[in-house]
């Protein structure tokens, strides 16, 4: 028996271009817009949804947990999401994360005590928060009958399908990583949860590219975040953000961009609250790219090109992206998750800009270490490319557009064991060999490294080196 009603009859997918309004059944699945090509959103007649009156009548819900639809930290949202009758559901336990007050993090980035909140993404089943879309994903490739799932990844959307597939044995399933350009930990999920893993001699960008081309021809489901259910999933990141906050919206919430669906996502979800009359103010949405990643920031902040209503000047973008070819530029970043060129989901996140007054920022790689390197010291830990949100919160701090009495929350997308190597390479950085790792990434200065310390095994040598350092 499950508790949660099936509101399905109340979902349908829409065009999001505004000159074209294509509306699709819910049962189908389609990589773009059937009638022009644009992206597709998942949407809902809300009228034929009883949503709560208040969001925090939802919290009576966790009396129900003993439900398995209702322990997971998406599902028990549903009627935020409403798509998918229960039935259907394909669910591991996702999304149980939490909201911590950043600490001693507050004053790296500048902000006053108490007004730093990371939300610990990385505490997901498969250590990242892909999960909170990969079970939406999966389950509406149940709905339509999918025994296949593929997706292309910098390792966390791979790593991701793979534990849905494995555990649940709803689909088999097909991961594309760049070759070279994966973090070990993330790999070894991929492997260990014995996906069929393709590593293509390119980049993300190459590998989402093939595997569009593949589900297409073999009638694969894709589960990469151009795919609109799997953004339906990530939009409970902000309800949970909500919840930890007893429903007060934040100031900022500011988070990595890479493909940027979570930022679309975001903006999707704020905006259907406000909608719906249960928030009464959006909080400003804060996108980071990475300096060698920064396709978003050069067309958004640089080059003007905004939402403007869905009157995109896409010229703009299409002349950005053929100088980026003719250069043969590609993405470079020690943060390889969000080592992207060309995101899917640009004009969903440029939506998402616009309704919450939003900005963009880059930071260097340098900036992303030393801002992780401080929340391994202050928070829970987080890999590289959720550092970034960190590292952009403070660089926003610094120009004065947060003011240091605001209420930020940065999302910490990715769990601080994904990519150890970086980790141990940054601590360790009196090593040639890691020098070497760190200055192809135009790193030089390493100020918050925690260097080990080499000791002989004689008890006298290491006494010496623990009475030099009392801790406590
Ligand atoms: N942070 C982490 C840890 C990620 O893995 C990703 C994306 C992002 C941020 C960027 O999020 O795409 O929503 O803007 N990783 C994808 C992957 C691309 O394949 O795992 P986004």
């Amino acid at each position: 028996m499950f508790a949660l009603a099936d509101h399905s009859a109340a979902a349908f997918q829409q065009c999001l271009s505004p000159s074209c309004e294509q509306r699709v059944g819910i049962d189908e699945f389609h990589l773009a817009c059937p009638a022009c090509g644009s992206l597709l959103d998942v949407d809902y007649d809300w009228d034929r949804v009883p949503v709560p009156g208040r969001l925090v009548e939802l919290e009576s819900r966790w009396s129900q947990r003993r439900d398995p639809l209702i322990a997971s930290g998406v599902w028990r949202f549903h009627e935020l999401l409403p798509f998918a009758p229960p039935a259907s559901i394909v669910t591991i336990g996702e999304g149980q994360t939490q909201l911590r007050e950043g600490g001693r993090v507050a004053s790296y980035v500048g902000l006053d005590a108490g007004h730093l909140f990371l939300q610990h993404e990385g505490l997901n089943p498969s250590g990242s928060f892909k999960d909170n879309g990969m079970t939406a994903a999966a389950t509406h490739a149940n709905m339509v009958g999918a025994t296949r799932a593929a997706c292309a990844s910098t390792g966390n959307t791979s790593a991701s399908l793979a534990i849905y597939s494995s555990t649940t044995g709803v689909f088999e399933c097909l991961v594309f990583v760049g070759s070279g350009k994966i973090a070990f930990g993330k790999l070894a999920q991929a492997l260990d949860y014995r996906a069929h893993t393709l590593q293509i001699d390119g980049d993300f960008d190459d590998a989402l590219r093939q595997v569009r081309e593949v589900c297409r021809l073999e009638k694969i489901y894709l589960c990469n975040s151009i795919n609109p259910f799997r953004l339906e999933g990530q939009k409970t990141i902000v309800y949970r953000i909500l919840e930890g906050l007893d429903w007060e919206p934040p100031d900022w919430i500011v988070v990595p961009g890479g493909n940027l669906g979570n930022s679309s996502a975001f903006g999707k979800a704020l905006a259907e609250l406000k909608h719906l009359g249960l928030i009464d103010r959006l909080p400003r949405l804060a996108v980071i790219n990475a300096a060698g990643a920064s396709t978003l920031f050069d067309l958004y902040e640089t080059e003007g090109v905004a939402w403007n209503g869905g009157l995109v000047e896409e010229s703009a973008i299409e002349t950005y992206y053929s100088e980026m070819e003719s250069r043969g530029r590609t993405a470079r970043t020690v943060a390889s998750a969000i080592e992207i060129n060309r995101p899917v989901n640009l004009l969903r996140c440029l939506r998402a800009l616009e309704t919450c007054d939003g900005v963009v920022r880059t930071v260097t790689d340098s900036e992303i270490l030393e801002a992780k390197a401080q929340v391994g010291a202050g928070g829970f830990g987080c890999e590289p490319a959720s550092a970034a949100a960190v590292a952009g919160a403070r660089q926003l701090r610094n120009d004065g557009t947060i003011a240091a009495g605001d209420r930020v929350v940065c999302v910490l997308t990715g769990h601080q064991l994904k990519d150890p190597d970086t980790t141990v390479a940054y601590h360790s950085s009196s090593n040639d060999a890691v020098d070497e790792l760190l200055a192809g990434h135009g790193i030089e200065s390493i100020s918050a490294a925690n260097l080990p310390e080499t000791v002989g095994n004689q008890l006298e040598e290491i006494l010496k080196s623990v009475r030099r350092h009392p801790t406590g």
